[in-house]
């Protein structure tokens, strides 16, 4: 082997490695071993490209990229550790944000009187028990449903993080931050894993409709316990997904129930405080802590 070729072996290089072959054959072997060296050459270079091939779908296949997306696990019946931390419980759930009409179709989803939250819109924030100048976050906050009806409660000495990952719906609630002149609202994009919050800056956090969207559930979570004070409080809202009552469009669509919400809430080193009851049917409330 050459030196050239020795050198590329030990920096590791798959692609160097090919180029050093080729350049083996064409500058160091005497004509009649080149023949042979070709073929064993070609061999080489197909077996290293079959190797990369490989490597990069098996890659991708971790990663829940497009191309090696499955039926989202449910957590519950979840195995593997990894699922739900740097693999996607959901992968392209929330795809649908992005498409050129999300902000026109979502708005009037979101923000339509037959949504459960949205009739019962005082209820949810009165229990959350805000007083002027505290910090609040609105995590998932999609269109500002809830916004900036948060904003006013915690007055112009408080603030409200309006925390989202989707870039149309971040656009969307800058403009209309804007818009309103509220001075008490910033808009903070989250990433998929984190929150990307101070710890312990939160004094209250709502999830509303937000956890059956969350992909990687066991690396974000932890991130929201840990932006919580230590008093601080999180009300997550969701929807109930029951076998035999739940449609089975729902069923599809909320990959967990509530008693394994609550399960990996725990794991994610937060606690149940209660389940709050604010007349919802099609929803469950519950109030949450860190576990300090
Ligand atoms: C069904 S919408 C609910 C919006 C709002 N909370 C409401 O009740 O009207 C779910 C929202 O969660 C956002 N989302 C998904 N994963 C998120 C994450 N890891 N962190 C923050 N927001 C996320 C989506 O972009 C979307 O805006």
């Amino acid at each position: 082997m050459s030196s050239e070729s020795e050198k590329v072996q030990r920096s590791g290089s798959r692609v160097r490695a090919v180029r050093a072959i080729v350049i083996t054959e064409r500058f160091d072997l005497a004509p009649r071993r080149r023949r042979q060296s070709r073929s064993a050459s070609f061999r080489v270079v197909s077996l290293g490209i079959f190797a990369l091939c490989f490597g990069a779908s098996v890659a991708c296949a971790t990663n829940g990229s497009t191309a090696s997306r499955t039926t989202a696990p449910d957590a519950g019946t979840v195995t593997d550790e990894s699922v739900g931390r740097t693999v996607s419980v959901r992968p392209g759930v929330n795809d649908r944000y992005e498409s050129v009409d999300a902000l026109d179709t979502y708005t009037e989803i979101f923000e339509g009187e037959r949504r459960e939250v949205v009739a019962h819109r005082a209820g949810i924030v009165d229990a959350l028990g805000l007083q002027p100048g505290m910090t609040v976050a609105d995590i998932g906050a999609g269109t500002g449903l809830f916004t900036f009806e948060l904003a006013a409660k915690v007055g112009p000495n408080g603030r409200v993080l309006a925390v989202d990952t989707s870039p149309t719906f971040l656009a969307a609630l800058r403009s209309k931050v804007s818009e309103k002149g509220v001075g008490n609202v910033i808009v903070h994009r989250a990433q998929p894993r984190d929150v990307e919050l101070e710890p312990r800056s939160l004094d209250v956090a709502l999830m509303s409709n937000v956890y059956h969207h969350v992909e990687y559930p066991f690396a974000y979570m932890p991130t929201v316990a840990n932006a919580l004070a230590d008093d601080g409080e999180l009300l997550l809202i969701d929807f109930e997904r029951i076998e035999g009552t739940t449609s089975k469009a729902m069923l599809a669509h909320v990959r967990v129930g509530k008693d394994t919400v609550i399960e990996e809430l725990e794991r994610s080193g937060l606690v149940l405080v209660e389940e709050v009851s604010l007349g919802l049917s099609e929803n469950y409330a519950l109030r949450l802590r860190v576990a300090r």
